[in-house]
């Protein structure tokens, strides 16, 4: 599927990341309100403009998500959505799972939906110029039986392999909560185990690794957790996490921001970059596609005032630059000699798949 792998390529191109503006009806409505702005489709449409024509946002951004409603919207000079980000060298992404529900069986825990009429809703994405999608499973490190694991991996495989068949690069986001009390240690075995069981998926349901985009968590304690995680802690945790778990052959890996500052976030890419560079190098391009670390600052800036726009948008391409150079830091992956043998359901192990192919 090279059309696949070339957009998924793109989407991690060196500086560049991914910018997640695909906030449901109900929590941009929320948003803006708290940023005291009247939320209508209007407002709602004003603040994405206001994100998309951002002057240069193309030299850091490779692709924005937009939900649904933004998706068949268009810009106030009557340019559809996404024909304006073709426009600007962006690729338009399209969130098309409909939210959590709780699993049975499962004490609370919940699983993503949004499978039923996923194909049709696909086709019709894909003609209005979506290039990629997006779905994100919620886990909770602090109640998570191994039936939601499975359950959300298999509905993530489900969709990604119905994105593909669609030609839309699926990006499969597996989301561990920052929200608790919960250690560094216990989101490192969470995550570890969330992506084993979704590349196991992945694989049974005939997805091609090198089609996808992953967007995982950082390893990192919850923001209730006592002690504050340093930046080397959480990049030495994440980048052992990933080498476990993540075939070769996936171009690139865009964190969530999860509720970090823009400031947190970026030092923690950086730290993340630079250990997986100082460790002889990794196979995918290790980036963005940060959402609240990105925006939260243009919204309360704007506050839907359009004296305030153009000072929201130096905020928004100020955090931009700053999550592009962190995810250049440690000089970029060395991705085309590691990936000289890799194969496409290999794990990038040390001491198996990287060894290999660095000719170890
Ligand atoms: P945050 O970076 O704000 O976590 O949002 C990213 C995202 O797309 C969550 O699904």
């Amino acid at each position: 599927m090279p059309e696949l792998r070339e957009t998924a390529a793109c989407l991690v191109a060196q500086p560049k990341g991914i910018l997640a503006a695909d906030e449901s009806i109900a929590t941009m409505s929320k948003r803006l309100q708290e940023a005291g702005v009247a939320a209508s489709d209007t407002t709602r449409r004003d603040y994405r403009e206001l994100l998309l024509t951002t002057p240069k946002l193309g030299t850091w951004i490779a692709g924005i998500i937009w939900c649904d409603e933004t998706l068949r919207q268009r810009l106030a000079d009557g340019t559809p959505f996404p024909e304006a980000c073709a426009d600007r060298g962006i690729h338009p992404g399209i969130k098309v799972d409909t939210g959590v529900v709780p699993l049975a069986f499962a004490g609370g825990a919940v699983v993503t939906q949004g499978l039923d009429g996923l194909r049709n809703r696909l086709t019709e994405y894909r003609q209005m110029g979506a290039t990629f999608a997006k779905w994100r499973a919620v886990l909770d490190p602090g109640n998570l039986p191994p039936r939601a694991v499975h359950a959300n991996a298999h509905a993530l495989a489900c969709y990604a392999a119905s994105c593909q068949e669609a030609g839309i690069v699926p990006i499969v986001e597996p989301e561990v909560l920052m929200d608790g009390a919960h250690g560094i240690d216990l989101c490192q075995v969470v995550t570890t185990s969330a992506l084993t069981a979704v590349f196991d998926e992945l694989h049974a349901m005939g997805v091609d690794p090198s089609g996808i985009v992953l967007k995982p968590n950082m390893v990192i304690a919850g923001t209730a957790h006592q002690d504050y995680t340093s930046a080397a802690q959480v990049a030495e945790a994440t980048v052992a996490v990933l080498r476990a778990c993540v075939p070769g052959a996936v171009p690139g890996i865009a964190f969530l921001s999860g509720g970090q500052s823009n400031d947190q976030a970026c030092a923690n890419l950086t730290a993340i970059n630079q250990v997986a560079a100082g460790s002889g190098g990794v196979p995918w391009r290790l980036t963005f596609s940060f959402g609240r670390a990105l925006v939260s600052d243009a919204l309360h800036t704007w506050h839907g005032d359009v004296g305030a726009v153009e000072a929201a948008q130096q905020a928004l391409a100020a955090n931009c630059a700053r999550a592009a150079a962190a995810s250049a830091a440690g000089g970029g992956a060395p991705r085309d000699h590691l990936l000289a043998g890799a194969t496409s359901g290999a794990r990038a192990t040390p001491g198996t798949r990287n060894m290999e192919a660095v000719g170890a």
